[in-house]
């Protein structure tokens, strides 16, 4: 049987700003199906990225679809800025406030919407967000920063929320972000994700395109 091909998408997170035409037109002439765009306010996570202004301004110099992921403590405030801005999907974490509203609100744009769960947030805060969300991501590195260490002990908590997928009947993506190699991609799928989010491995290739259908061959 020939195996699905599983969405690959980039996190610009740990790339040069000032050059970011280029890496967004590395990505146009790749077979990645996205771009990540992480958003952080420095109170959610101990980091701070860029806000909507930015996604607006690198819009129009891409053809990908955008993956907006909200680290926000308070993220309905931000939700239609970010629509404004051109999101295709935004993602809100659970951890958050009125993350339950900030998905409606999502929804109600006509943008698809996830839900995120942090390391340490157990799949069953998750269940009531199936009835409405267009997909899970399970956060596989602490929230925050490019470059760390996929955490194995999440793939337990993966083909658990892989389950609650399948029983819940809805079509849902399953997506993990964080940490993210050939190696990690080919566990994460074996649990059930079909949806892969890379960041700094992948642009440390030196070819890219043939490391992005790697792995969508995960
Ligand atoms: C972490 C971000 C991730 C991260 C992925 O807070 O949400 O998207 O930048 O980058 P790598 O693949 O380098 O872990
Ligand atoms: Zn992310």
């Amino acid at each position: 049987m020939k195996k699905n091909k599983v969405l690959v998408g980039a996190s610009i997170l740990s790339e040069d700003f000032f050059d970011i035409q280029k890496t967004l037109k590395k990505i146009n002439s790749s077979d990645l199906d996205f771009v990540h765009l992480d958003v952080m306010d420095g109170v959610f996570v101990p980091n701070i990225s860029f806000g909507p202004a930015f996604v607006k301004n690198i819009r129009p110099y891409s053809k990908k679809f955008f993956d907006v992921h909200l680290m926000l403590s308070d993220p309905i405030k931000y939700v239609e800025k970010f629509v404004e801005a051109g999101a295709d999907a935004i993602s809100v974490h659970v951890e958050a406030k009125k993350a339950l509203q900030s998905i409606k609100l999502i929804k109600s744009f006509g943008v698809k919407c996830g839900i995120v769960l942090n390391p340490k947030t157990s799949a069953k805060k998750i269940k009531k967000y199936l009835k409405i969300v267009d997909y899970v991501m399970v956060m596989t590195v602490e929230p925050g920063f490019g470059g760390q260490k996929f955490m194995e002990k999440q793939l337990g908590k993966i083909s658990k929320i892989s389950d609650m997928i399948k029983k819940s009947g809805r079509k849902i993506l399953l997506s993990v972000d964080g940490g993210i190699n050939l190696d990690t991609a080919k566990l994460s799928v074996k649990n059930g994700v079909n949806v892969l989010v890379c960041g700094s491995f992948l642009f440390k290739q030196k070819n890219f395109n043939d490391t992005v259908k790697k792995l969508k061959l995960a």
